[in-house]
Parts: structure tokens; C-alpha cells; sequence
């Protein structure tokens, strides 16, 4: 395959000129993108840099590595973004100028049959976004307790059933291990009506995601350590995908904490540390929708820090 079709096929950027634009990029400035994948929000950020222009990009999964760009304002960074804080120093960064993150697993984790991220594929319930990473979608579904998966379910993947769902998962176990997607598939199915099917299991494969890959606690330690690094007008931009995430995120950017509490000071105003840049979530056009409908629930916050 030509080198230009694979980028394509990896990853269509989402809200892609919205996100970079939000960053208010100065051709001199340093940035980063927290979730680099198939590079497309990189390269229009690398497009407006210029001489002294700096961009880290960080993805914890080996298989982003073969979209790195060969720039000289470019450093790859392969780890987990909840790294933020120790790798700005190992580089040598104190502050910068915009933080990007746009969450979640790339169309390649989706598409990749291997990978265990989709029902559409027979194979291992894998669902690892770092490959070195300890815990499988396996380990989650043949080792937790009832309560746990019923808690994961509910909490991640907001199922009503959850409860049902925990309970057949720990009854099928007597007669061995889950160890595929079909296997998988074939005790939970019966619980969902048809015409739902598809959300629903869509909903139990991204609750499952979410615990493999700590995305809550990872997100969290990623957030509070932007606040502290971005300099005073600097911008913090992500796009997210779920609920879940945008909570957190819409929390952090009006209060400065991911539970949204909010401080006052000793005249009852607000402590934030950020400004909103947008009231309104920015959402994806209806052209984009239909060029890229895996953009559908794409939100894009944006805030710039005090
Ligand atoms: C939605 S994709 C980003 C796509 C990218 N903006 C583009 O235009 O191609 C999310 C990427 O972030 C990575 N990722 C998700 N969570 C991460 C984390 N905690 N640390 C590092 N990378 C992460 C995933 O491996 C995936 O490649």
C-alpha cells in the first residue's frame, strides 16, 4: 500500500482544523499532542511551526510509531500520556504553549482484527492499546469478582443490565474460560433484544476498553498535569467521545479539578485556573458526519489557562 493511502486508512483526523485552530499556534511556540495515532492533527500542527517551533507527540501504542513524521520540530514520544509531567522534563520543557488531546482508540485499533476492540471480528479479547501492557480484556472478564464487573458495566458503560450482565458473565465461567470474542458474544447476546444489539454491545465492548486500558485514571493524571504545564494564555483542546470523558474534562476546565468542585476566594469569586474559550462544545459538522461517521460523537473543548 502507498505510504499516503496507509495514513489515511489509519486514522481520519476529527474536527481537525476547529482543534488546531483552538490551539492559537505561534510558528515559534512548543506544543504537544498527547495522542499522536495516525499523526493527522501532528502534521497541520508541524504545518504552522516554524524556526524554533517545538511539537512532542505521545502514543502508548508501538503501532502509531510507523506514522511519525520526519520533521525537525518533531520528537515522538512512546508512552502513556499520564507520563506528561516526567517526559516535558526529560525534554527539557518547562511550559508550553497548547496541549492537545483527542481521546479515545484510533480507526486502526477498530479496524485491526487483532486487537480485540471490535465485535465485528472472531478472535482474542485482547483490547490492550499498549501491547506491553499487563491486563487483557480476558484477564478483566475471567478473574473480576461480580460486583466489579457489574460496577465497570454501569459506570463505564452506562448499561442498564449491568447487574444481569456481571452475573451470567461469572455463571458462564464455570464451564471455562472466555478467551474470544465469540465465545464472548455467544453467552452475553441473549440479554440484548435485537434491535438494540449493536449499541448495546458497543457499550459493553467500551466499558471493557476503558478498564484494560485505565483510560478514567489516565485521562485524570493527564489533565492535572497539563493545567500545571501550560503557560499563562496557553490553550488546552481535546475532543472526546463519551460521557464519561467529557465530564471530566468539561470539570477541569471550569473549576480546575476533575470532580468539578468549585473553590471560591475570600470575596466568593471563583478560583479557576482557566478561561473558557468555547461556552458550547463544538461539535462535527454534518459534512464531516457523513465523510467520517465515526466523528459522530465527537465534542472539542476548548480553554485557555490564566
Ligand atoms: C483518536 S486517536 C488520535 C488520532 C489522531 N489525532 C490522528 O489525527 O490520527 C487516539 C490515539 O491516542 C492513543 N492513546 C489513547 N490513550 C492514550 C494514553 N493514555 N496515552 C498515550 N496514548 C494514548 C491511542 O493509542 C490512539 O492512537
Amino acid at each position: 500500500m502507498k505510504k499516503e493511502q496507509e495514513e489515511l486508512t489509519y486514522h481520519v483526523p476529527v474536527l481537525l482544523k476547529e482543534s488546531v485552530d483552538g490551539m492559537n499556534i505561534r510558528p515559534g511556540g512548543t506544543y504537544v499532542d498527547v495522542t499522536f495515532g495516525g499523526g493527522g492533527h501532528s502534521r497541520e500542527i508541524l504545518s504552522r511551526l516554524e524556526k524554533g517551533g517545538r511539537l512532542l507527540g505521545f502514543d502508548q501504542d508501538e503501532d502509531a510509531e510507523r506514522n511519525i513524521v520526519n520533521d525537525p520540530h518533531f520528537t515522538f514520544v512512546r508512552s502513556n500520556f499520564r507520563y506528561l509531567h516526567n517526559f516535558l522534563r526529560y525534554h527539557e520543557i518547562e511550559k508550553v504553549d497548547a496541549i492537545l488531546a483527542d481521546l479515545g482508540v484510533s480507526s486502526h485499533h477498530f479496524d485491526d482484527s487483532e486487537r480485540g476492540f471490535s465485535f465485528r471480528f472472531d478472535g482474542a479479547l485482547d483490547m490492550r492499546m499498549n501491547k506491553r501492557a499487563g491486563l487483557t480484556a480476558a484477564d478483566v472478564l475471567n478473574t473480576y469478582d461480580e460486583e466489579r464487573l457489574a460496577d465497570l458495566f454501569y459506570l463505564y458503560g452506562e448499561l442498564k443490565n449491568s447487574r444481569k450482565l456481571a452475573s451470567v458473565i461469572v455463571k458462564s465461567r464455570a464451564s471455562g474460560q472466555i478467551k474470544t470474542i465469540g465465545e464472548f458474544l455467544e453467552i452475553i447476546k441473549p440479554l440484548f433484544g435485537r434491535e438494540r444489539e449493536k449499541k448495546e454491545l458497543a457499550k459493553v465492548f467500551q466499558a471493557l476498553r476503558i478498564e484494560v486500558n485505565q483510560e478514567m485514571e489516565a485521562l485524570k493524571e493527564m489533565l492535572l498535569a497539563a493545567t500545571e504545564a501550560l503557560k499563562p494564555g496557553g490553550r488546552l483542546v481535546v475532543i472526546t467521545y463519551h460521557s464519561l470523558e467529557d465530564r471530566m474534562v468539561k470539570n477541569i476546565m471550569k473549576t480546575g479539578n476533575v470532580e468539578g468542585k468549585a473553590t471560591q476566594d475570600f470575596f466568593g469569586n471563583l478560583q479557576t485556573p482557566f478561561k473558557l474559550v468555547n461556552n458550547k462544545v463544538i461539535v462535527p459538522n454534518e459534512e464531516e458526519i457523513e465523510r467520517n461517521p465515526r466523528s459522530r460523537s465527537a465534542k472539542l473543548r476548548i480553554a485557555e489557562k490564566k
